[in-house]
């Protein structure tokens, strides 16, 4: 478990459900998930898959107090009223009363609505609706501007986060600030033909994809794949048997490409 800048615990790794199809493959990717030992589940109002993950905990039988369970509030649903109105709709989809973390899904370059928004997080945390409040894409600037007009400052910010996709400033900026980094895309969205990332994985015995996960949860990192597939969701759980060396790591590094498989958080607004 990593820890939380408000003392909560949170699971080191979690399973995304993006694109995530409600029914069957919800249900059973959920089932075979929670028997791997994944306890935290990442959705959000804009992936139109909550009340889908909520039939499946229900469904599986999933006692609540064992998972973290995420959403985020959508572009559209940014402001204080509507941030507000929309996570009831979130905690009833998700047959839910309370959420382990609510997270901001994009900044936005509209600076009175992002604050508005956040004052509406802070406003279910103290309601003690939400466990946990934070953001996700937050460059520095942005988290800057928040941390100095916040009552409440984020807990968590998940960006993308890949040897290919990373931003050493803003990983030591949140560090800094007791923010804790939250991976998105860790598997670069399914993309993991890299001869060089294969070569390492290898030493190790371990896939690519392993590989990827181990390199974020050594940083202290928490990597939330998406899975469908059982065999998949039991190996990307299947990383805390080794350990990266200080030269692989270095070596993963210094892939850096910068490149973005989505918005610039600095430019994309709604
Ligand atoms: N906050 C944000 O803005 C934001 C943006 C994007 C994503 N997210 C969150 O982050 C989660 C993860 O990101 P993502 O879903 O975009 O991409 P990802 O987890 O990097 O990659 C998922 C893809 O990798 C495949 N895969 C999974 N395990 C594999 C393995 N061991 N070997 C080979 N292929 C494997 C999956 O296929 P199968 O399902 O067939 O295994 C799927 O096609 C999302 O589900 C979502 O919860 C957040």
């Amino acid at each position: 478990m990593f820890r939380l800048n408000n003392e909560t615990q949170i699971p080191e790794i979690g399973l995304g459900v993006y694109k995530m199809k409600a029914g069957k493959e919800m249900n059973d990717a959920v089932k075979y998930a929670y028997q791997s030992g994944y306890r935290l589940y990442d959705t959000a109002q804009m992936y139109k898959n909550e009340q889908a993950l909520g039939d499946a905990l229900k469904e599986n039988k999933i006692p609540r107090e064992d998972i973290f369970l995420i959403s985020k509030v959508n572009n559209c649903n940014q402001g204080y009223e509507k941030t507000i109105s929309s996570f009831k709709e979130s905690l009833q989809k998700l047959q839910t009363e309370y959420l382990d973390a609510f997270l901001v899904h994009w900044p936005g370059q509209d600076k009175a609505r992002m604050l508005d928004t956040w004052k509406a997080m802070e406003h279910l945390y103290k309601k003690g609706k939400v466990k946990s409040i934070g953001v996700c894409n937050f460059e520095i600037s942005q988290l800057t501007y928040l941390l100095e007009h916040c009552e409440i400052k984020p807990m968590i910010d998940q960006v993308e986060h890949t040897p290919l996709m990373h931003d050493e400033k803003l990983i030591s900026f949140c560090k800094e600030n007791d923010i804790q980094i939250m991976a998105w895309g860790p598997l670069l969205r399914g993309n993991l033909e890299n001869k060089k990332m294969e070569e390492i994985a290898e030493k190790y015995n371990k896939t690519t994809a392993q590989l990827l996960l181990r390199w974020n949860i050594q940083q202290g990192i928490i990597p939330i794949p998406k899975s469908k597939n059982e065999q998949r969701l039991q190996q990307n759980i299947d990383v805390f048997d080794f350990e990266i060396t200080k030269e692989d790591m270095e070596e993963l590094n210094h892939m850096n490409e910068n490149h973005r498989t989505s918005f610039d958080p600095l430019t994309f607004d709604f």
